[in-house]
């Protein structure tokens, strides 16, 4: 595992605090912890709903989890494959028989399944955890897994005007209603564009013994020109783009979120098609 970036109070309490166990932000507790706060949104999975193209019948979802998103999007009849590289992540997703969703565990970046989808999704921030370099990688993968007139939707943290650096946490629940708490901290570095987040978590386990276990990661912040240099060169090009603001007075670790629906530039040399399902479109 690479190093993780602790930052603020909890580089301050893992630096004074000995048996802090590091690990992955997607094994183990912290998967649970991920796949369920991560459950609740639905902004993504809702805007992503409506661009997904004229019709569709499968779904690819890189990156893809407990299958979150190709599970709100994918229609009756329709079928997805989530792949992932994190079998705690992959062990997330509820038993759903009404649908036709399978799992891969694969590295994306190897991926070549030698078949085409109406719509590739890399969402819940999976793209900015990849340097600029893997980023066009993988949006290269999502092309090459694209059928003709197929969508690309994805999202990413794009880089404000005028930011400066800032640095909150906040204190949640254990979300499996053990005694104890997670001190989750977000700091926002514009000047290196990146955001990282760490979570300490401390708990009784039965018995009496306290665990406590950190995380964290650093996902990167993607100016406009950097997104619109990226696509370019991955062969695909914006349709739609939406920013999702948090919610005023809400979560201070919320920061803007901007989600993407894309084509590939050969299937627009005639100017883009309508989008939307079912007659259905939005900002
Ligand atoms: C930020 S989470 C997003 C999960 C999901 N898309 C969602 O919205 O809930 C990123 C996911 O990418 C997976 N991942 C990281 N590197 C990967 C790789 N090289 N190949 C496949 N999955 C990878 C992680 O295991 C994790 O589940």
């Amino acid at each position: 595992m690479t190093a993780i970036p602790l930052f603020g109070l909890v580089a301050g309490i893992h630096q004074v605090t000995p048996g802090v166990v590091a690990m992955s932000m997607y094994e183990g507790f912290f998967a649970r912890f991920y796949s369920t706060t991560v459950g609740y949104q639905r902004a993504d999975v809702d805007w992503f709903s409506r661009h997904v193209g004229e019709s569709f019948s499968d779904v690819l979802d890189l990156c893809g989890g407990s299958g979150r998103l190709a599970r709100g999007i994918v229609l009756p009849g329709s079928s997805a494959l989530v792949v992932d590289t994190a079998p705690d992540m992959l062990a997330q997703a509820p038993l759903d028989e009404s649908r036709k969703i399978e799992f891969l565990r694969a590295d994306v970046f190897q991926l070549s399944l030698g078949r085409g989808f109406d719509l590739v999704v890399c969402g819940g921030l999976a793209l900015p955890m990849f340097s600029s370099r893997q980023r066009v990688e993988l949006l290269r993968v999502a092309t090459s897994h694209l059928r003709p007139g197929g969508r690309v939707l994805f999202d990413y943290l794009p880089l404000g005007e005028g930011e400066v650096e800032v640095t909150h946490h906040m204190v949640l629940p254990v979300l499996d209603g053990s005694p104890g708490f997670i001190l989750a901290g977000v700091q926002r570095d514009p000047a290196a564009k990146v955001q990282r987040t760490n979570l300490l978590a401390e708990f009784d386990r039965d018995g009496g013994r306290t665990v406590r276990l950190v995380t964290g990661h650093e996902l990167a912040v993607i100016s406009d020109g950097e997104m619109t240099n990226e696509l370019d060169a991955a062969g695909l090009t914006a349709l739609h783009q939406h920013d999702h603001l948090p919610v005023p007075g809400g979560s201070p670790l919320a920061w803007p979120l901007r989600f993407v629906s894309a084509a590939k530039k050969e299937d627009l040399s005639e100017g883009p098609p309508p989008c939307g399902r079912r007659g259905r479109s939005g900002p």
